[in-house]
């Protein structure tokens, strides 16, 4: 565990960036392979293969004993959900988050995505959850700091009638996966780390409809809503820059 926030340099970004393309480009890939009568594991598997293609390295298949590549959290799961042969049906929501290490440098990306058509109560989550993460990047920026990103999530999602997750953040990202800061979903603008040249962020909504509260699965992995509401997970890496926030995790 680092104690300190690393900067990167401009050229260490551009080996992230390569690092996100992948795993932007997989998800994306992924994304178009969800449909009614699809598994969880069917979609992990169509990731392991495309990884090895690509000559990149899953960043999550044994960490902390982590035993896959993708996390699929469908419905009330908000994150870390293991690949199972659980069959997607028409009208859940699956959360996909892969990350990837190439040349030592991780990239980490999340989205959420409707099985065949579902309920406008849901399309709403969904896009609001996306929407926060669209905002808080913004907030990304040399002078401000972490509370600004974290505040402008905790704010749009309330707004829509929705709750943050307490209990898990976004964070640092580089040559680990998870380095200083953390990014909480919640809090005060003004407040928190000092956003600097070089940072590198990965920011990542995790929405649910109902409350807040979130429990773990017996698997030890899958945290899952209090109430059973359904959840949705959007997550980009963020370079700070003087040139303003640089999405690392695009195609
Ligand atoms: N995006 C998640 C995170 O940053 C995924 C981690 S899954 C794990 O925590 F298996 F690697 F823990
Ligand atoms: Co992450």
């Amino acid at each position: 565990m680092k104690d300190k926030i690393v900067c990167k340099s401009d050229a260490e970004i551009e080996k992230m960036r390569l690092s996100g393309r992948i795993t932007r480009q997989v998800l994306e890939e992924v994304q178009r392979r969800v449909h009614p009568g699809v598994t969880t594991l069917d979609l992990e598997g169509y990731v392991e293969r495309r990884l090895q293609e690509f000559g990149a390295a899953p960043a999550f298949k044994g960490y902390r004993g982590y035993p896959a590549c993708l996390c699929a959290s469908v419905n009330d799961e908000i994150v870390h959900g293991i690949p199972s042969h659980r069959r997607l049906k028409e009208g859940d929501i699956v959360s996909l988050d892969l990350g990837v290490v190439t040349e030592g440098y991780y990239s980490d990306a999340a989205i959420t995505v409707p099985v065949g058509d579902i309920s406008e109560p849901l399309k709403k989550l969904l896009r609001v959850t996306k929407e926060s993460v669209a905002l808080a990047i913004e907030k990304a920026r040399v002078g401000n700091r972490v509370g600004d990103i974290s505040a402008t999530i905790q704010e749009h999602a309330e707004s829509h009638g929705f709750a943050v997750v307490r209990d898990l953040c976004g964070h640092g990202i580089g040559r680990q996966l998870h380095e200083e800061p953390q990014v909480p979903n919640f809090g005060r603008p003004g407040h928190g780390p000092l956003l600097k040249a070089g940072m590198v962020v990965a920011i990542e909504a995790m929405v649910n409809a109902g409350g807040y509260a979130m429990r773990v699965a017996d698997d030890h992995w899958t945290a899952l809503t209090a109430d059973g509401s359904f959840s949705a997970h959007f997550e980009d890496v963020v370079a700070v820059t003087r040139n303003g926030p640089d999405i690392l995790t695009q195609p």
